[in-house]
């Protein structure tokens, strides 16, 4: 099969005369022979998109939390690993309840991270270095520390402050009972009752997630008008791009019925509704009046890929993370069909695919992939399963290439260019996540993914803070963390920090992987999967554990382990190549 996906013809606008142009510096890297003007104006189409979660990536002041100054010191890192752009986790201020996933303030920089000026420099350090920058919008809901929240809590029932949340009478005598019975994503009642200026027991507001995230009614114009001043406060910032949080949450049925959590009703009361689309319909024309256009990247968490595709149309989001794939388990035919299933519903609304192996939410697939069941679901985290570290690192370096060789965007999720696994020893006392809490550790939560990067040296905090620090990491390392700091794999290209070097060098450098042609080749091996793309580049990947033959008339690019035989032909078990056609 070749896919040719539609490309731009039914895009949005393009700019308008005298609309504020993004100061980024084109990386003469980039550039390759058939790198034309659109693409290269669609830049999310084929980038490869670092995640920095600001509070684990580097702590420039010494008190145990990441912060601007150390992402600043790192930006020369990730220009060299290779990537296009950086998406940041919300770096506003916040009081932290969801690691900032809780904004109080979309115009200030939480004095933890630093402050205004400084993402400012960082965005305009990271143009020079041709990095785009991403910032991460929430939409479904504040902190219960925002102003609006404040205000409404205490304006009391009736009041117009209270119209930008959902506030409801409980239910039962005294309304002591919540209005509905929905539950919190995170665990526990969706609902939090408040006191009256009075003191009296009061309204109850809704939170999807926890109690300090109240949902904002996005049936209230204020709410619309406000997030889209947002946005145009990002873009003016320089921002190239916006990741949309929770995406399919922010419209709710206004009688918030109860429904039967095991078997929804459709439409669902609060997910995938079709009046979320307004939302990303209004933000594509505030996207489309830059120059050039800011992209909208969604996070999209639905089965069904046709309802998927829909937040891609042409007038909504540009590209939107691909957890189908993420969730696969590591096994050919999964892979496959997520693979087809992805192209099929892009290809109906012309937009490009992206491919996503890990996040600040999920189980690190170092350790996902050394599972007997390497597949991922939030509702099954798989703590503490038997896992083999040197399976699942072998299988993430035959991951990356397999996943780097498809058409579309990739996502580097911080710390796994290290290879780094899930900790999954931190003490229930050190945890923070509110997953963890509210489930009474039933569900272990998100903490292992988000503990500090290990940059140098033999022990805690392996450089992440400096020297004389006044505070250990937020979230303890592991000691044995000293071999896998970036320190001690630079330089080695057999690390994993060399092989993402060489890997992203190779794809920007590959001519074959700059257009969207894709054609899967015969097998008669089940265990393989090959795919052609442009130019002769192919692509050949061994999920079984037995060895798998390579096509013949190629020539060996670039290989995810030491073992291929290029004599004999022989691709090992988990292991991934990239070839080249030569003449027969
Ligand atoms: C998204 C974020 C997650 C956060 C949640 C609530 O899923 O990725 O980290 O907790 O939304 O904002």
């Amino acid at each position: 099969m070749t896919i040719r996906p539609v490309r731009a013809g039914s895009a949005p606008p393009c700019a308008e005369d005298g609309a504020v142009t993004s100061p980024i510096k084109e990386p003469a890297h980039v550039a390759t022979a058939n790198d034309t003007a659109s693409q290269h104006h669609e830049w999310w189409r084929d980038a490869v998109i670092y995640q920095v979660y600001p509070r684990s990536f580097a702590d420039g002041d010494g008190d145990g939390v990441g912060d601007l100054a150390g992402v600043r010191q790192h930006l020369p890192y990730l220009a060299e690993l290779g990537v296009d752009a950086l998406w940041f986790s919300p770096w506003y201020a916040s009081p932290q309840a969801d690691a900032g996933y809780d904004v109080a303030d979309y115009r200030r920089i939480d004095p933890m991270f630093g402050d205004l000026s400084e993402a400012g420099a960082l965005i305009a350090e990271a143009h020079e270095l041709g990095l785009r920058i991403v910032v991460d919008i929430v939409p479904n809901h504040v902190s219960d520390q925002h102003a609006w929240f404040r205000e409404a809590r205490e304006a009391g029932p009736g009041a117009e402050a209270r119209d930008l949340f959902w506030f409801r009478p409980g239910r039962g005598t005294d309304g002591e009972l919540p209005p509905n019975e929905w539950q919190s994503v995170f665990g526990g009642p969706a609902w939090t009752r408040t006191a009256n200026p009075d003191g009296t027991p009061g309204e109850w507001y809704l939170h999807l997630f926890a109690p300090e995230q109240p949902d904002l009614n996005w049936n209230n114009p204020k709410v619309r008008e406000e997030h889209e001043s947002v946005l145009r406060f990002w873009f003016d910032l320089g921002a190239d791009g916006v990741r949309i949080d929770s995406a399919t949450m922010p419209a709710k049925d206004p009688e918030l019925p109860d429904f039967d959590p095991a078997s929804p009703p459709v439409p669902h009361p609060y997910i995938d509704r079709d009046d979320v689309h307004s939302i990303y319909r209004a933000w594509r024309e505030v996207a489309a009046a830059y120059s050039p256009p800011r992209a909208l990247i969604g996070e999209v968490w639905l089965a069904d890929p046709v309802r998927f595709a829909h937040y891609l149309r042409p007038d909504e989001m540009h590209t939107a993370f691909n957890f189908d794939y993420l969730n696969s388990p590591w096994d050919p035919a999964a892979l496959r069909s997520v693979i087809d299933a992805t192209f099929d519903a892009h290809a109906s609304v012309g937009a490009a695919p992206t491919w996503v192996l890990s996040n600040h939410d999920v189980t690190r697939h170092v350790t996902r992939y050394g599972r007997a069941d390497s597949s991922y679901g939030h509702a099954l985290r798989q703590h503490g399963t038997s896992t083999d570290l040197a399976l699942g690192t072998r299988r993430a370096r035959a991951a990356l290439l397999l996943a780097l060789a498809l058409p579309g965007g990739h996502y580097i999720y911080q710390g796994e260019e290290l290879g780094l696994w899930e900790v999954e020893d931190i003490p229930a006392e050190r945890r923070q996540d509110p997953i963890f809490h509210r489930t009474g550790g039933t569900d272990i939560g998100r903490d292992g993914c988000r503990v500090p990067l290990p940059w140098s040296g033999q022990e805690p905090p392996f450089g992440f803070s400096p020297a004389g620090a006044s505070a250990p990491p937020w979230l303890p390392q592991p000691a044995d963390w000293a071999d896998h700091t970036a320190e001690a794999q630079d330089g080695r290209a057999d690390s994993m920090l060399g092989f993402y070097r060489t890997a992203l060098a190779g794809r920007r450098a590959e001519q074959g992987l700059h257009n969207e042609e894709f054609t899967w080749l015969p097998s008669d091996d089940p265990g393989v999967l090959a795919f052609e793309r442009g130019a002769g580049f192919v692509c050949v990947a061994n999920l079984s554990a037995a060895p798998a033959a390579l096509p013949a008339d190629t020539e060996v690019v670039l290989a995810s382990g030491p073992e291929v035989d290029v004599t004999a032909r022989v691709l090992p078990p988990d292991t991934s190549v990239w070839l080249r056609r030569v003449r027969g």
